[in-house]
C-alpha cells in the first residue's frame, strides 16, 4: 500500500497521464500480473493486446538482454543486426513482399498514410465510424471518434467516415482523389466489432474500382491475435499496405508497416531514429518464435472464453474477445479486479478481453469464472 501512495502522489503531482489509473502493475510472468500490494491478477487486457507472449517470457528476455550486451542503437545511417532478417520474417508471414518499421502503431499509420499519398500521388482518405489509429496528427485524422479528433481540428490528411461494414456507402465514398481506404479488419478499441464476411472484400473491390490503396490497420488484430498471423488471413482479400505493432514484439515499443511489390518509400523519404533498432528487432524475432509455436491453439483457447461466456453473447475471434455488456462495464471491470482479474472496457460498453496467447485452458476457466460471477 505504501509504495502505491508514494507513486501516486509523484504521480499526480509530476506526471500527465493519458488516463486515470487505480491498480499499479510491478511484476508479470506468463499470463499472471502481481500489483504493488502483492494482489495477483490473470491478466486478460495483456497491456492493451501487446503481451501475446506473456509477461516477460524467457526468450524474449534472453534475446533483449543477449541483444542489450551487444549493441543498443546505432540509428538508421548504419546496417542494424537482427532487421533484415525481421523484414524477411515479417513479409513471409504477412505475404507481403516488405517491411518498415516504426516505434508504434501510430507511427505505422503516418508511414502508410505517407506512403499511400506519395504512390498514388492522391491527397485523401476514407475511413469508418469508431475506427482507431492512432492519435499521433495523421492517424488522428483517420481516426472517427468526436471525443479524441475534434479537438486537434483541422487535421490532415483530409478523411471522410463511412459506417463500418456499409459498403454502398464506402463506394460513394471513394472516388479519384481517394489516396487509400483505411480499415481495421476487426474494430478494436470500437469492442471488438466483427463484420460480415463479405465486408473486407468489398472495400478490396470498392478500392480497386477507383485506383485506391487499401490499407489494413491489424496493430490490434495481427501477430496470431486472431489464431492466424494477420486477421485478413482470415478471408482472401490481398491488402496493399498493413500496420502492425502490439502484439509485434512483447511490450518493447515497436510498429511496422508492409508493403506489397512495388509500393516502397524512397530512401530518406520517411525515417525514424529508434525505429526499428536492434533491441526491438531482437525481440520481435523472440516473440515470433514463441507465437509461431502457439498460434494453432489459439482458435480452440478463443473458443473455450466464447463458450465460457455464451450467457453473455460474446463475440470472438480467436483471443479478441469483446462481452456487450452496457452501462456496467467499469463496475464489471471493477468488480473482476477485486476477484483477481484483468479485463478491460472498449467503447460503447463492451467489456474487452485480449489476454496473452500463451494463457493455459485452467486460467481461461478461472477468469470466465470470475467474469461471469461479476456480470451476475
Ligand atoms: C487498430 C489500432 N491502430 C493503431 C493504434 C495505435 O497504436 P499505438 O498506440 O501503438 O500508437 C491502435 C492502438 O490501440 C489500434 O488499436
Amino acid at each position: 500500500m505504501e509504495i502505491s501512495n508514494s507513486y501516486r502522489e509523484l504521480d499526480a503531482r509530476y506526471y500527465m497521464p493519458a488516463f486515470s489509473r487505480e491498480i499499479m502493475l510491478t511484476r508479470g510472468l506468463g499470463s499472471k500480473v502481481w500489483d504493488a500490494d502483492g494482489n495477483e491478477y490473470i491478466d486478460c487486457v495483456a497491456g492493451i493486446a501487446v503481451c501475446s507472449t506473456g509477461h516477460c517470457h524467457p526468450r524474449v528476455v534472453r534475446a533483449i538482454c543477449d541483444q542489450a550486451r551487444e549493441l543498443i542503437h546505432c540509428s538508421n545511417l548504419y546496417y542494424v543486426p537482427h532487421q533484415g532478417e525481421l523484414a524477411k520474417v515479417l513479409v513471409e508471414i504477412t505475404g507481403m513482399h516488405k517491411a518498415f518499421f516504426s516505434n508504434s502503431g501510430a507511427e505505422a499509420m503516418e508511414g502508410a498514410i505517407k506512403l499511400a499519398r506519395i504512390a498514388t500521388g492522391r491527397k485523401d482518405f476514407v475511413a469508418f465510424t469508431h475506427g482507431f489509429h492512432g492519435r499521433t496528427m495523421g492517424s488522428l485524422a483517420v481516426t472517427h471518434k468526436p471525443a479524441i479528433r475534434e479537438p486537434f481540428m483541422p487535421l490532415e490528411p483530409r478523411c471522410t467516415f463511412v459506417e463500418y461494414g456499409d459498403l454502398d456507402g464506402l463506394c460513394r465514398s471513394v472516388n479519384d482523389q481517394t489516396a487509400a481506404v483505411v480499415v481495421e479488419p476487426i474494430q478494436g478499441e470500437a469492442g471488438v466489432i466483427i463484420p460480415g464476411d463479405d465486408f473486407l472484400k468489398g472495400v478490396r473491390e470498392c478500392c480497386d474500382s477507383h485506383g485506391a490503396l487499401m490499407i489494413v490497420d491489424e496493430v490490434q488484430t495481427g501477430m496470431g491475435r486472431t489464431g492466424k498471423w494477420l486477421a485478413i488471413q482470415h478471408t482472401n482479400v490481398r491488402p496493399d499496405l498493413v500496420t502492425l505493432a502490439k502484439g509485434i514484439a512483447s511490450g518493447f515499443p515497436m510498429g511496422a508497416l508492409v508493403a506489397r511489390e512495388g509500393l516502397e518509400f524512397k530512401t530518406s523519404q520517411h525515417g525514424s531514429t529508434f525505429a526499428g533498432g536492434p533491441l526491438a528487432c531482437a525481440a520481435a524475432l523472440a516473440t515470433i518464435e514463441v507465437i509461431r509455436e502457439v498460434l494453432p491453439g489459439v482458435a480452440a483457447k478463443g473458443e473455450r472464453f466464447r463458450k465460457g461466456l455464451s450467457a453473455h453473447s460474446p463475440r470472438a475471434r480467436g483471443l479478441m474477445i469483446g462481452v456487450p455488456v452496457g452501462e456496467r462495464c467499469p463496475g464489471v471491470q471493477k468488480e473482476c479486479a477485486k476477484n483477481g482479474v484483468l479485463v478491460n472496457c472498449a467503447a460503447d460498453g463492451n467489456l474487452r478481453l485480449v489476454p496473452p496467447l500463451v494463457i493455459s485452458p485452467e486460467e481461461i476457466d478461472q477468469a470466465v469464472g470470475v467474469i461471469n460471477g461479476a456480470l451476475g
